[in-house]
């Protein structure tokens, strides 16, 4: 199913057709050149003053880090995203070497997410981010430190058609269409 974005000129093909898609094959697989690519693409980000706050930690259907990062999501989220292929988790580290808070780590971690984004869409996977889930829990299930957040799990999977979906309101969702503010309100006049 596809859902490009009616904007009001023309788009690189990869950024008009991307969108969030829930529903995914549950026996698609994923190369290792493709996830290595998406990890580089992450890895290539530009980030503020070359600090790259990322961290990644994945996790592939079927093996314990999966089940344990699902186990953390809303329940809507666990309705589809066990489907994924691999689920991708992107963590921030929040501070700097002398404990000084990194103002920009959030802002750069969306950064490497969205380039991970694109190159798993130019791949053929789709990417489906995701902030509903027990972002504690997500803590205290890997051990992480203080230092480094959890900000999204990110799902990586191979598109089927929406009459896949078994639950009504995930199909539901997956059938609406997608909206945006025009760019009216979102660009501030300057004066
Ligand atoms: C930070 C972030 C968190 C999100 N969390 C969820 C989520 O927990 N569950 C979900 O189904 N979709 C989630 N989404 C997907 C958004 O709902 C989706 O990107 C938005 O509606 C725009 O749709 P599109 O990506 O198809 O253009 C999230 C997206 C972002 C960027």
């Amino acid at each position: 199913m596809r859902k490009p974005a009616d904007s009001s000129v023309d788009l690189h093909p990869i950024l008009a057709e991307r969108w969030s898609s829930r529903a995914y094959d549950p026996a698609a697989t994923i190369g290792a050149e493709d996830l290595t690519a998406i990890l580089e693409a992450g890895r290539w980000a530009p980030s503020a003053s070359n600090g790259q706050p990322w961290r990644f930690m994945l996790a592939h259907r079927g093996d314990k880090a999966f089940t344990t990062m699902v186990s953390t999501m809303v329940g809507f989220n666990q309705i589809w995203a066990p489907n994924s292929i691999v689920l991708i988790a992107v963590l921030a580290r929040m501070t700097n070497d002398d404990g000084s808070p990194r103002a920009t780590a959030l802002y750069d971690v969306g950064l490497a997410a969205a380039m991970m984004t694109v190159e798993g869409h130019h791949r053929g996977y789709n990417f489906h981010q995701m902030s509903g889930f027990d972002h504690a829990a997500f803590s205290a299930a890997f051990g992480l430190t203080s230092d480094l957040a959890p900000v999204a799990i990110l799902a990586v999977g191979k598109q089927v058609g929406a009459e896949a979906i078994e639950n009504e309101a995930v199909r539901e969702r997956e059938l609406a269409g997608r909206e945006r503010l025009p760019l009216t309100e979102l660009v501030i006049q300057t004066h």
